[in-house]
């Protein structure tokens, strides 16, 4: 390869176009491409792409360039193609990795057939500020979870690391690193985090993404003590390569390259190009700098050549394992077969029912059969804005309403509807319902990139809408549905019943009206904690204790106005069934090196109807060389429970599962007492203690 044509392999373009970029097609100047709306693309609409035209752009590139090398084409496929499941939040609050794993495997599926070989996704960044409208893409606060969840999505997209097969996708663990630490939960701002907190919260599910494969790595915006992702070197070249020893293609977020001027690193895309590429970025997301200046500045010795030779091998080499030397094309008659089959739609309703999170409910639910139902408010009859932000290739016709839904689900019944734009005439229909079904919350161009807030309440107007509506209902339950966790302090006693629902996706309606009617138990766990108030975030589950520890039920707190502990805790979701938590019981008290204790608790149905339980397991060290959180979620369960069924749930506890990271990074479990909780959420459930030790095994 000339040096021109290994610089070509690290230079992506957005949109090309067979005829008018026919010149550089032919000259193989850009070896990636991404099909996208723009900057922000998360929530602007695009046409979109079909095979026939990624197609024409592999023709052209392998016919008519000198090597004939074929295009890697890319997309953000974030949470669905043409079927659309809930955004990565919603399918968080399901804690279930195998869904997540077969949504991103149907994504896959879809998105290929429209010739996509490469998603940006999964979005791996700890959200612990849900101001920050990215939080909607995340997997919510916790890193044990991002981890979790994060690799079951590399491993759909990935088909289980075939990538060879036509309907894989190499995915793209993003945005590395700490992304959710922005400022003020303002979406490109600083970020100002040390080493263990690093290591053991934000690099985690980026760890175990490497760990399961991911095929590339997308740097973030933000800087990190100063220094953009974009250029570094420590967290790029020495970590991500050296530590984690990833080894494929790290490519820049969007113009982040060229962004390294408004940082006040380069004074132009050349110096840009020459920071950009010497911390470990391969390939330059649509700035241009590496496909104007990186031949020039090898040749003046600036750059050594070694730099482009393994940028551009690593590209080669994805390309080769994604089988698009033995055939670059896509069978244009698959999309029509594989968008939104039955199959798929059944997948959605399923993921979008874990994505309600039942938070109150004082017995309205499970609904029964009402004679007179009336649904409204703003979301009751919305079906875009269902499908949440970073959906590009959803469709609005193709989304199932909550109350469509509802007139599918009560034929029998008086089913009245409306939007909720007259409240006035709501309050007139509320009156004569049995019960009234009121959905409000976000439309979801308020999450999503560069969609930051600064106030975490319902949107304006929709609090007093739905405490006139108490007023003259009957039973009046209160649906949220949000891109991001809410502050709810002042619905805490409107209606009877609370229901949070992150933003479904095509089959949302379906979703959310199988748990309201107990067609499918509640499942939904909260993936984030929820703030009683805004002043309250950063708020999170494993928050460090510090040296005055809170006393919940005490009259001292941290704040003087409110109080310390979230309205609703991470992992919190009803099911429509009490479930009783029997003591924790360790096979042995002591664990020492090698060894594994099972720790196992009883967890029983006490109610009348089914449940499906998310049985969680939390540890506490009590002594190391950090502070280490009041809790660690390390363990989870789903288990469904008939009504009085009771179930031994057991996990398994080693040093590993114990473990956390010193500031270089070295895993390190010392010796001494922890707290083991097995839990429904992350404020409760029955605890033993466990004593680490340093001695060998004992005789057998
Ligand atoms: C955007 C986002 C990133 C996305 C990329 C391509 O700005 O930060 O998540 O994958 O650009 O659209």
């Amino acid at each position: 390869m000339t040096p021109e044509e290994k610089v070509g392999q690290l230079h992506q373009v957005a949109n090309p176009d067979p005829h008018r970029d026919a010149a550089a097609l032919a000259a193989a100047e850009f070896g990636t491409c991404i099909v996208a709306s723009g900057e922000h693309a998360g929530n602007v609409r695009d046409a979109g792409t079909q095979a026939a035209a990624v197609n024409a752009l592999q023709r052209a590139a392998v016919e008519t360039s000198r090597l004939g090398v074929p295009l890697l084409v890319a997309r953000d496929v974030i949470h669905g193609h043409r079927t659309v499941f809930p955004i990565p939040l919603g399918q968080a609050a399901g804690f279930d990795a195998q869904i997540v794993r077969d949504c991103a495997r149907v994504a896959a599926r879809e998105a290929t057939a429209d010739g996509i070989r490469w998603t940006f996704a999964p979005m791996l960044d700890v959200a612990q500020d849900p101001r920050w409208g990215r939080v909607a893409e995340s997997w919510g606060e916790d890193a044990w979870l991002a981890s979790h969840l994060g690799s079951a999505a590399v491993a759909g997209f990935q088909d289980g690391g075939r990538l060879a097969g036509p309907e894989a996708m190499a995915a793209c663990a993003k945005h590395y690193v700490g992304y959710g630490l922005a400022q003020g939960g303002r979406d490109y701002a600083e970020v100002d985090v040390g080493p263990v907190t690093l290591h053991n919260r934000h690099l985690r599910p980026f760890r175990a993404a490497v760990d399961a494969g991911v095929a590339t790595v997308m740097s973030a915006f933000h800087t990190l003590d100063g220094t953009p992702m974009t250029a570094h070197v420590p967290l790029l070249r020495d970590h991500l390569r050296g530590e984690l020893g990833f080894t494929g293609p790290v490519v820049s977020d969007w113009d982040a390259v060229g962004e390294l001027r408004q940082h006040g690193l380069a004074t132009g895309t050349r110096d840009a190009a020459a920071l950009a590429l010497r911390a470990g970025v391969d390939i330059d997301m649509v700035t241009g700098a590496y496909h104007e200046h990186l031949t020039g500045l090898v040749r003046s010795g600036t750059v050594p050549a070694a730099l482009v030779d393994e940028a551009a091998y690593r590209v080669l080499l994805l390309k080769l394992r994604l089988g698009l030397f033995e055939d670059p094309y896509t069978d244009p008659g698959r999309a029509a077969a594989v968008h939104l089959t039955p199959d798929h739609r059944a997948l959605a309703r399923r993921a979008a029912a874990g994505a309600v999170v039942l938070l109150r409910n004082d017995g309205v639910l499970p609904l029964t059969e009402p004679r007179r139902l009336h649904v409204t408010g703003a979301l009751a009859t919305a079906s875009a804005e269902l499908l949440g932000t970073w959906t590009l290739d959803g469709r609005a016709e193709d989304v199932v309403t909550i109350a469509d839904a509802f007139r599918e689900r009560y034929a029998g019944a008086v089913v009245t509807v409306d939007d909720g734009r007259f409240p006035d005439e709501s309050l007139v229909r509320a009156r004569e319902a049995d019960v009234v079904v009121a959905c409000v919350g976000e439309h979801p161009v308020r999450s999503g990139e560069a969609n930051s807030v600064t106030s975490l309440e319902p949107p304006p107007g929709q609090v007093e809408q739905l405490t006139a509506l108490a007023r003259v209902s009957r039973r009046l339950v209160v649906v949220v549905l949000t891109g991001r966790p809410l502050a709810l302090e002042r619905l805490a006693d409107v209606g009877e019943a609370l229901v949070l629902v992150f933003h479904p996706g095509v089959e949302g309606g379906h979703g959310v009206v199988d748990v309201l009617t107990g067609d499918v138990p509640p499942s939904g766990r909260l993936p984030a904690s929820l703030p009683w108030t805004t002043g309250q975030v950063p708020l999170h589950h494993d928050q460090r204790p510090t040296g005055r520890p809170l006393d919940p039920d005490g009259t001292v707190g941290r704040y003087r106005d409110h109080r310390d502990t979230p309205q609703y805790p991470f992992g919190h979701g009803l099911g429509y069934s009490p479930v009783s938590y029997e003591g924790v019981l360790l096979s042995a008290a002591e664990l020492g090196p090698g060894e594994t204790v099972r720790a196992s608790a009883r967890v029983t149905n006490t109610g009348s109807r089914p449940v499906l339980e998310t049985v969680q397991l939390y540890v506490r060290a009590h002594l190391a060389a950090i502070s280490r959180p009041v809790g660690e979620l390390v363990g989870v369960r789903r288990v469904p429970l008939a009504p009085g069924e009771s179930a031994e749930v057991v996990f398994e506890l080693d040093r590993r599962t114990l473990s956390y990271r010193d500031a270089a990074g070295r895993e390190r479990c010392e010796a001494g007492p922890f707290t083991v909780r097995i839990a429904p959420h992350a404020g409760g459930g029955v605890t033993t203690r466990l004593r680490v030790t340093d001695e060998a095994p004992g005789p057998t």
